[in-house]
């Protein structure tokens, strides 16, 4: 169940969704960030469960969203003798979600999950789908699980205290979901960018539904990538390079708005792609002040060297989406996604 509205989270809705869970303990998981901002609120309106409500929290950012943070999470959990009747609520951002969502799904075997995204990024696109994972020194995401939440909780709300630089990474994969999937939503997301971008909140209402809408048909085709579900990969094979080598100074969606235009570009040079669609999504990206020249400064070898280690790649060799225009992507017999030749590198 995902609800997307403003208002939803402090008031009885999640307290009574978590209710009927009949917990004997409940978990906030949180960041360093969002915790100070939303974490007392969100426990002073569950205390209509009778149950101890505890908030955990770790440092912000992705370069903590690793195994030692989970760990340090579990053993937290253990000490105030958390057993299988526990519910985690996860209260933050995509790294929040990822971190919390792979603790719910091994803790005592797995416990109910609850998700409350509050960045743009993890409303439409990290709380959907049941992915979540940590990142390793070799690469981003490697460890991770497949785990459903109960219900997510998604408050527009939250939006207006993300930082400008925070919302425009959300941005950037809703723009991926349109090119891939729904070129009537790109066209939309060309004639409102000002609109979304002042939080005009009808119009950004419409644009998280639609953009969870696209994730949701693909992840319910496909749930454990064996195939389609690897377009929504698009931007990722060059983008999570970029990520790993940045050490995470780059941001996801800023890494993965560059790895689109590179892997565009892959697709023109290839001949899938008509060059003036690349620049249309050069200028959607400019439209919403989103840069997407983060690969400068890296060697294309260090960047290969990063994307063999990518979960798409096959016996150690990249593999990437191809788009063949606006809303469609190619299919390779189902593969949905191709060798990535490193002699094409020419553009990084
Ligand atoms: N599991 C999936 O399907 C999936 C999909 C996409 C991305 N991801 C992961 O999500 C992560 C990126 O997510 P992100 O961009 O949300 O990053 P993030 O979680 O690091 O959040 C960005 C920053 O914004 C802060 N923040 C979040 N909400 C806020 C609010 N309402 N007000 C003020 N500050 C707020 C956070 O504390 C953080 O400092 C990456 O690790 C990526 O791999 C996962
Ligand atoms: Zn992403």
């Amino acid at each position: 169940m995902i609800s997307i509205e403003s208002g939803i989270v402090f008031g009885p809705e999640l307290c009574g969704c978590i209710h009927k869970l009949n917990p004997s303990h409940v978990f906030i998981v949180t960041d360093s960030v969002v915790g100070p901002l939303y974490g007392p609120k969100l426990k002073n309106s569950l205390s209509c469960l009778g149950c101890p409500v505890h908030i955990l929290e770790f440092p912000a950012g992705d370069v903590h969203k690793t195994r030692a943070t989970k760990e340090y999470l579990e053993d937290q959990m253990l000490q105030k003798s958390a057993g299988r009747d526990t519910c985690i609520i996860a209260l933050g951002g995509g790294v929040v979600l990822d971190v919390a969502g792979y603790l719910a799904s091994t803790y005592c075997r797995g416990v109910p999950l609850i998700m409350v995204p509050t960045s743009l990024l993890a409303m439409n696109d990290a709380s959907i789908g049941g992915k979540n994972a940590v990142n390793t020194p070799y690469g981003k995401n490697l460890i991770g699980t497949t785990y459903l939440p109960q219900a997510t909780f998604c408050d527009l709300d939250f939006l207006e205290t993300l930082p400008l630089e925070e919302l425009k990474n959300g941005f950037v994969e809703m723009i991926k979901h349109a090119i891939i999937l729904d070129a009537d939503f790109f066209a939309f997301l060309q004639t409102n960018a000002k609109a979304l971008l002042n939080l005009d909140m009808s119009k950004l209402a419409y644009a998280v539904q639609k953009s969870c809408e696209l994730k949701m048909l693909v992840v319910r085709t496909d749930t454990y990538e064996e195939g389609l579900r690897r377009i929504l990969n698009f931007g990722h094979t060059v983008g999570h390079a970029i990520e790993l080598k940045s050490e995470y100074r780059v941001s996801h969606g800023r890494a993965v708005a560059s790895g689109i235009i590179v892997e565009a570009a892959y697709a023109v040079r290839k001949g899938y792609l008509q060059p003036m669609v690349l620049e249309q999504i050069k200028a959607l990206f400019s439209s919403f002040g989103i840069e997407t020249m983060a690969c400068d400064g890296f060697s294309e070898k260090d960047l290969y060297e990063c994307m063999c280690m990518d979960k798409k790649a096959l016996k150690h060799r990249p593999r990437v989406v191809i788009i063949k225009e606006i809303g469609q992507v190619e299919s390779f017999d189902g593969a949905f996604c191709t060798e990535y030749d490193v002699l094409e590198m020419g553009i990084l």
